[in-house]
């Protein structure tokens, strides 16, 4: 039994990452014969990749997905620790599973995730939620075969606390058959003193380029259109691992694979090099598009948070980002965090006047046991209704961009990858090199193709286009 401990996972050595070669033991092989399992996945795209792991790692022990939650043998939560609300979906969910349980006593529930890594959430399951058979971390996804195992004999609890490993070879059942996500980099060392990410995904260790590019070729060779490079910092790709290449020299590589697409997130701006937006430029499958997490217009406020760039550079960067023609640039942008006054507040809406992002996601500051911000926030007098009056303002100026950007469109031809039927008839959906999704006349027989499309209407969240033949 291994109990988190945030105080611990803050720690960062200079010892060199172990990189571990996952391998089912055999006498695993067989447990999930005859049974099914469901995984419920909250939060950002490294834990949906997670989730395609431990659906490999069980199909591989013999499990096969099942649709509905209910009628499953196993029941696995990968949970969000970002915001507060993320705690609560993952909380209301063990709730439900407690009735679930006690009609179906033999119904296993496992959890994992980056709230499996805090103790506070850890110390709650083990009090409150006693049906909870298995708790594994997200440095540790690869003890799943030995809990499934063990967990008949007692609740058990495997949560590292330490920097974390490099695990390569976990299996994976991809969710898609034409787009795929492939971390790059696990952890964070930039500890924003919001965030809670460098304490639940420990520090930042870049894959090898070699292993990186053998996916890449598999997923090619597998027909597969659009790879997803992941990482919290993708920016800071191969620093760790000194062998002198970094970010741009990967993406060179892989562009160089000829894969259709090729997309990376999320962008820190201060790993952000001129090398990097020239390989951006210069390669036609490197999608012209970058996240890039403003979070505060307020110079004060971006100090606080611990960002390590000032608005005038974070413009700086902006303007040579946006001299790649059609890029699109989305953002992150945190309102309410303790100490932001009126005027703070109003340097973002500045910023987001300057920038006229593509899209935003939007958040209210919400505080994370542990994280330095949470200290700050004890103190704050800023009003919740204020928060929310901010938040609602930036939304609405952020939409009337995204509808200003979109509209520029409109009767363009774009190149999109379709991704499913949309909930109209006869309808399909994907998203142009831009990330924008655009629905369209189309039947099934278009999906996971890359099409031609033109724009024919333009709305803040998705646009409206026709088939060209
Ligand atoms: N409160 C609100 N938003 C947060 N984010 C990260 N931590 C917090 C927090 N404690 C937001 C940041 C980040 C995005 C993934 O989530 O904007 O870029
Ligand atoms: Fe969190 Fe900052 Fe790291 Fe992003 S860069 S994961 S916001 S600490």
């Amino acid at each position: 039994m291994h109990l988190p401990d945030l105080v611990k996972a803050r720690k960062r050595t200079n010892d060199e990452v172990k990189k571990v070669q996952y391998q089912l033991d055999k006498k695993y092989r067989n447990i999930g014969k005859g049974k099914t399992y469901y995984v419920k996945t909250y939060g950002c795209q490294m834990n949906e990749h997670d989730s395609e792991n431990i659906c490999g790692i069980l199909e591989s022990m013999g499990y096969v997905k099942n649709e509905i939650m209910e009628n499953a043998d196993l029941i696995i939560l990968n949970t969000c620790s970002i915001r507060e609300n993320a705690h609560n979906k993952a909380f209301g969910m063990l709730g439900r599973l407690k009735h679930l349980k006690e009609e179906k006593k033999d119904v296993v529930i496992g959890l994992c995730g980056c709230m499996a890594q805090e103790e506070v959430v850890v110390d709650e399951i083990l009090n409150k939620y006693k049906h909870v058979n298995f708790i594994f971390g997200t440095h540790n996804l690869y003890d799943l075969p030995k809990l499934l195992d063990e967990h008949k004999k007692k609740t058990n609890i495997e949560v590292f606390s330490c920097e974390g490993d490099l695990i390569e070879g976990l299996p994976v059942r991809r969710d898609s058959s034409f787009k795929a996500y492939i971390n790059i980099i696990y952890g964070c060392d930039k500890f924003c003193t919001y965030c809670i990410v460098p304490y639940t995904r420990g520090k930042q260790r870049s894959r090898l380029m070699e292993d990186i590019l053998h996916e890449v070729e598999e997923l090619k060779n597998d027909g597969y259109q659009e790879v997803t490079l992941l990482g919290q910092n993708v920016n800071a790709y191969g620093k760790d691992l000194g062998l002198g290449y970094d970010l741009s020299d990967l993406l060179i590589k892989v562009a160089e694979t000829k894969i259709p697409r090729v997309r990376f997130i999320t962008s820190h701006p201060w790993d952000f090099t001129d090398k990097m937006i020239d390989v951006i430029k210069n390669y036609p499958n490197i999608m012209p598009y970058v996240h890039l997490p403003l979070q505060s217009g307020s110079d004060k406020v971006l100090k606080l948070m611990g960002r390590r760039y000032t608005s005038s550079e974070y413009k700086e960067l902006f303007d040579k980002l946006k001299r790649i023609p059609n890029i699109a640039i989305t953002t992150d942008i945190i309102v309410g965090f303790p100490g932001e006054t009126k005027e703070d507040f109003d340097k973002t809406i500045e910023m987001v006047n300057y920038c006229k992002y593509d899209s935003a996601f939007t958040f209210i500051y919400s505080p994370r046991v542990g994280t330095p911000a949470a200290k700050l926030y004890e103190n704050d007098t800023t009003s919740q209704e204020e928060k929310e009056q901010r938040l609602y303002e930036l939304n609405n100026l952020i939409n009337e961009y995204s509808l200003f950007n979109n509209s520029k469109l409109l009767h363009t031809t774009q190149k999109v990858l379709v991704e499913g039927l949309s909930n109209k008839d006869e309808e399909v959906y994907g998203y142009t090199e831009t990330n924008k999704l655009v629905n369209f006349k189309g039947n099934q027989d278009l999906i996971g193709k890359i099409v031609k499309v033109k724009i024919i209407d333009a709305k803040s969240f998705s646009l409206d286009g026709e088939l060209v033949e």
